[in-house]
């Protein structure tokens, strides 16, 4: 098991979003302080009070949570993380990453965090090997962000090929890695 660790979970508007909740689970085991940031589409796949108990802290969907304190709390949740990671990361949240947009909290934290950025992409094979899609991928790679998948299966839009989340065990395995990296 690592340390201890601040981990932002973004989860995004992907039908993988279910597996959220297995990630915000294992994470918060190892003994990592998990915050989990939907976006507004991602809370059609999976409700925020899953992802608040299975984390053991409150879940951000809007920019606009902000009841506790004058501090604005997506800047909190940047400034403190030590890890970015986003699963399921939609084709969209990919784009607005490679973009620099910051209209919702996921995308506001990563531009202002400097922690490391992890991303599981899922989309059907064809979003994801669309030259805007892989161009994205490209950008942000080239600014040090890692992504983990996606796979090769059997999709939920009824394909197979390349898009499916990768594996929960693979992208602890890979948090382990980065975590472990930043601390030497
Ligand atoms: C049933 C269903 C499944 C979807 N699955 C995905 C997906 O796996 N990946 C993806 O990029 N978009 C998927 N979409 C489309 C996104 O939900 C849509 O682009 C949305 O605007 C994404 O918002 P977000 O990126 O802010 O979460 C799906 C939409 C529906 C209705």
């Amino acid at each position: 098991m690592s340390d201890s660790k601040n981990i932002v979970l973004g989860v995004s508007g992907s039908i993988a979003a279910f597996k959220a909740a297995d990630l915000a689970s294992q994470l918060t085991k190892r003994g990592h302080s998990v915050h989990v940031v939907m976006s507004q589409d991602a809370t059609e796949f999976i409700t925020p009070l899953t992802l608040q108990v299975l984390s053991k802290n409150p879940v951000t969907t809007s920019l606009y949570d902000e009841k506790e304190s004058w501090h604005p709390g997506h800047i909190q949740l940047a400034d403190e993380a030590d890890l970015l990671l986003v699963a399921p990361c939609t084709a969209n949240v990919v784009a607005k990453f490679a973009l620099g947009l910051s209209d919702d909290t996921l995308s506001a934290i990563h531009l202002a965090t400097r922690a490391p950025v992890l991303i599981a992409p899922a989309m059907n094979g064809k979003m994801w090997l669309h030259p805007a899609t892989q161009k994205n991928v490209e950008t942000l790679k080239d600014r040090d962000v890692e992504f983990m998948g996606p796979e090769e299966g059997m999709l939920a839009c009824g394909y197979e090929g390349i898009g499916r989340l990768w594996p929960v065990d693979g992208i602890l395995e890979k948090v382990d890695e980065i975590l472990a990296r930043e601390k030497s």
